[in-house]
This record gives structure tokens, C-alpha cells and sequence, in this order.
């Protein structure tokens, strides 16, 4: 199994850093425009290995997408990430170009890739790279929901006191702090609804934080997070690399689904060998789908920016 992750900065080293300790590949690329970059972080990393006992052969990059050839899995993480008070969409001018110019590299050196986006905008990044790419819409994956959704469940796990591997909690719709839907509703602590712990007030507050859960760091951190983006990255690989099919909100192409199309958009999917293998169809209350379709409409004039760039 070969992997490469484009983008050696934090939340890409992160994913490869994970990636590197499940041991989910044999050998893993790490690529980066900045000279010495990423042949600098793998070195690093490759010295963990003696200690941490991994047996993935890690080398790093500067732009050369030889190296990269013959990737089964290529998570894409470059472009400029957020600074404080800024939000994902206001990216889009300068990742558009990146993440574009990305893909046709990729593509070219590894045709059959299956490719997570991480990059943001990611819900327009996702389009962007279904459109331009031509490629079969399950092996785009869009990585947002995961991330949103291990960040409710801290959330959620705080306030109830409990462990966070204990809860199912999913973020659907759009990787924005106001696209985003919590559902809180359907969240359960070990199969029992959580809102049976919560008063409203608390829910309120929980689906707040959690949509905020990015610009909270944002501010925290001057820059973007990246432990839980990098390893909500490194889980989409798993699933894909094991064949888990296990079910995680991703940023998928809709032909219908969820009543959306031409979007690519959060919704729940099984993850496995073949990329996303199927959209679950879980059955959202009207205020909840009345929520989606804002989602839609929000990331779909994000989308429309891409035609002017
Ligand atoms: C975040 C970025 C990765 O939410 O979108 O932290």
C-alpha cells in the first residue's frame, strides 16, 4: 500500500504522522512546494520509527510528483489554512488554484488514486476536484464531517462527563462554522439519547461550540488546528486501506440523496476499500432537513465563486 499526502505542514505531517503509526502503509509520500520541506519532516518522522516501532518507509518531496507514482490513497491538504477571524470560505481564491493544479499532478502519476480533501474550503475544494478530475465520484472524499463530528462528540463528552469513544454523534451538511448541523437529536451515549442528559440550554450550547469548534482554535492557535483534522484524515485512510466500511459523515457527491444534487456535501457514507461505498440514508426531522437545504444553498454559492476565479 502506497499513500502520499500532499501538504507537509501541520495538519498534513499530522495525518502522515498517524498514518505512519497504524502502520496503514508500507510507504508513504510526503510532498510540499516549500524546498526541503517535507524531505525535512519525513526525515524526522522516519527517526521516530526506531522508537515508536512502525515499519512504514516514510521520504519526503519538494513538488516532485514522480515520487508520489503508483499512490492508492492521496489526501490533499495544501493551500493557506485560516487565521484568526478569517473564515474557510475566504480562502477559496488562492486554494481553488492549488488544489486544482494538485489533482492533475496526482492524477497524472496515479491514476487510480482515491483522494480525501482536506483543504478548504473543503465542501467547494471537494467539487472543485470531482469536476476538474473527471474521476468516478466514490473516490473523492471529502473529509469535514469527520472532523465535525469527533469534535461534537468532545463536546458532548465534556458536558455528560463521559468517554468520547462511548458516543455516536453526526455532523452533516457543510465544513462551515454556520453550514455545519449538528444532530443532536439523533446522538446517543451507548445507544441511549443524549438530549434525555440535557437540558436545552446545554444542547444549544453544544451545537454552538461545536460549530465554532475550528475558529475557537483558530483563535487559540493563530493558525488552524490540525491534531484532530490530521487524524480525522488518517481514520478516512484506515477505513479505505483495511476495507473497514466503517460510517463517517464525509463531503460526497449527491445525485438525489438528502434531496441535493450537483453538491458535494456532508452526509453519512461507508468508507472502504472502493473509496466512499454507499450514502446512508437516515431520516432527518423537516427543521433538520430544512437546515440541509440552507447548507446546500450556502456551500452552492461557494461553489459558484469557482466559476469566476
Ligand atoms: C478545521 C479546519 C481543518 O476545522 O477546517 O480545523
Amino acid at each position: 500500500m502506497k499513500i502520499t499526502v500532499v501538504g507537509a505542514g501541520a495538519v498534513g505531517a499530522t495525518c502522515a504522522d498517524n498514518i505512519a503509526r497504524k502502520e496503514l502503509a508500507s510507504e508513504l509520500v510526503l510532498l510540499d512546494i516549500k524546498e526541503g520541506f517535507a524531505e525535512g519532516k519525513a526525515q524526522d518522522m522516519m527517526q521516530t520509527a526506531a522508537l515508536l516501532g512502525f515499519d512504514t518507509r516514510i521520504s519526503g518531496s519538494t513538488n516532485d510528483y514522480t515520487k508520489t507514482a503508483n499512490s492508492d490513497v492521496v489526501v490533499i491538504t495544501s493551500g493557506l489554512p485560516r487565521k484568526p477571524g478569517m473564515t474557510r470560505e475566504e480562502l477559496i481564491g488562492t486554494n481553488a488554484g492549488i488544489v486544482k493544479g494538485v489533482c492533475e499532478n496526482i492524477l497524472k502519476h496515479s491514476p487510480n488514486a482515491i483522494i480525501i480533501v482536506i483543504s478548504n474550503p473543503m465542501d467547494t475544494m471537494t467539487y472543485l476536484a470531482l469536476q476538474s478530475t473527471g474521476l468516478p465520484k466514490n473516490r473523492i472524499i471529502g473529509m469535514g464531517g469527520t472532523l465535525d463530528s469527533a469534535r461534537f462528540k468532545y463536546q458532548l463528552s465534556t458536558t455528560l462527563d463521559c468517554s468520547p469513544a462511548d458516543l455516536n454523534a453526526l455532523v452533516v451538511g457543510g465544513h462551515g462554522d454556520t453550514t455545519m448541523i449538528p444532530l443532536i437529536k439523533h446522538a446517543t451515549w451507548n445507544s441511549i439519547p443524549v438530549t434525555k442528559f440535557l437540558s436545552d440550554e446545554q444542547q444549544e450550547k453544544i451545537i454552538a461550540d461545536t460549530m465554532v469548534g475550528g475558529a475557537t482554535l483558530t483563535k487559540l492557535l493563530g493558525t488552524s488546528a490540525w491534531y484532530a483534522p490530521g487524524a480525522a484524515g488518517a481514520a478516512l485512510v484506515e477505513s479505505i486501506v483495511r476495507d473497514e466500511k466503517k460510517l463517517f459523515t464525509c463531503c460526497v457527491s449527491l445525485n438525489g440523496e438528502y434531496g441535493q444534487s450537483d453538491i458535494c456535501l456532508g452526509v453519512p457514507v461507508v468508507i472502504g476499500k472502493n473509496g466512499w461505498e454507499k450514502i446512508v440514508d437516515m431520516e432527518l426531522s423537516a427543521d433538520e432537513q430544512a437546515a440541509f437545504n440552507k447548507s446546500a444553498d450556502a456551500v452552492r454559492s461557494m461553489n459558484d465563486v469557482l466559476k469566476t476565479l
